[in-house]
């Protein structure tokens, strides 16, 4: 992309001046006003003659959108999931797709701990039980919940917030297991965790917390099964992607207390349909995708996303490129 005053980029939703400043001063910036995601209309008509264009993961860039954008060169996603986006048709077109990966690590993890805790000691049902009006005495068997210090912490999938949480857990003098497609000796001496097959792990776990990337063979990877093999107490979080876990099922454990709560921070459909039966239940918190959502976190994300952008402007590989691959066309591609 060349560094000149006709590049046109287009922002998908309103992000802080302190993150868009040195892009205006770049480009012509045109930003979506909206809270809700632009229609595809709308998305279609701005980047028919955007350079660039900065999405959120719940835009769908899709080959319609890129058969559309001739001048299309970059794609800066600000998420670490990129599934919004068609990676491959994007490098066919030459044009980069980047993320922010790393940054939202820790923000995560606390986030992913704070509903275990929640859901552990009913936090949001014993808020919900002071409003209404229900509170009228120390009572010795009311509201309660599960003890979290000694319980066994079960991460399945030990990437980047797996293991903060792992981390998390040891803090609050938990056992931990966890499993991995690759086994990690280093972080179990240094962490003191356990390597343990899925089986093992569900069984033995008094908390499961998600964190494995969606694919093809994650779908679906807690069903009916694998919820039949966790202790009728257990407390299963899920802060990773909501069709990780077939809700249905999860629904069905949760109404006849054959796990014992659970704590969702995305849903098969977002946002979740008002009439979705696990909005029923008292024995689960489900929170708007907001894993990420701390002000500094938000705000460095937002930066990444347009230092993204800005590399790609000075014809610069963006250093968060999630398509290497088209590089080499996307040189080719830029004005000389
Ligand atoms: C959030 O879910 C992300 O992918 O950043």
């Amino acid at each position: 992309m060349a560094e000149t005053e006709a590049a046109k980029v287009y922002i998908t939703r309103e992000l802080p001046s302190a993150a868009l400043d040195p892009l205006r001063e770049m480009a012509t910036v045109r930003v979506w006003p909206g809270e809700l995601p632009p229609p595809p209309d709308v998305l279609l008509a701005e980047a028919a003659d955007a350079d660039a264009l900065l999405t959120l993961l719940t835009d769908r860039i899709d080959a319609r959108i890129m058969a559309a954008a001739p001048r299309l060169r970059a794609i800066s996603n600000m998420a670490v999931g990129y599934d919004n986006i068609d990676v491959q048709e994007a490098s066919r077109r030459a044009i980069l797709v980047t993320n922010t990966p790393g940054i939202l690590t820790k923000t995560t993890a606390d986030f992913a701990f704070a509903l275990l805790l929640a859901a552990a000691r009913r936090v949001v049902e014993a808020d919900r039980y002071t409003r209404e009006g229900r509170w009228k005495t120390w009572g010795p068997q009311i509201l309660l919940g599960q003890d979290i210090h000694d319980a066994t912490l079960g991460v399945m999938g030990l990437g980047g917030v797996g293991l903060e949480v792992a981390k998390r857990g040891r803090g609050f003098g938990m056992r931990v297991l966890y499993y991995d497609k690759t086994r990690k000796p280093k972080e179990e001496r240094r962490y003191r965790l356990a390597y343990a097959e899925p089986k093992e792990l569900l069984a033995e776990s008094d908390f499961i917390s998600l964190h494995v990337p969606l694919t093809a063979e994650t779908h679906h990877l807690i069903g009916e099964r694998e919820l039949s093999l966790m202790k009728p107490t257990a407390v299963l979080v899920n802060t990773a992607r909501g069709t990780i876990v077939d809700q249905r099922a999860l629904w069905r454990f949760l109404k006849e207390r054959r796990i014992a709560a659970a704590a969702i921070d995305v849903s098969e459909q977002e946002p979740i349909a008002p009439d979705d039966p696990l909005l029923g239940l008292d024995n689960i918190i489900i929170t708007p995708h907001i894993a990420s959502a701390s002000v500094a976190t938000r705000l460095a994300m937002a930066k990444m996303a347009v230092d993204n952008l800005l590399a790609a402007m000075r014809g610069e590989v963006p250093p968060h490129c999630v398509n290497r691959e088209a590089v080499r066309r996307w040189r080719q591609s830029l004005p000389r």
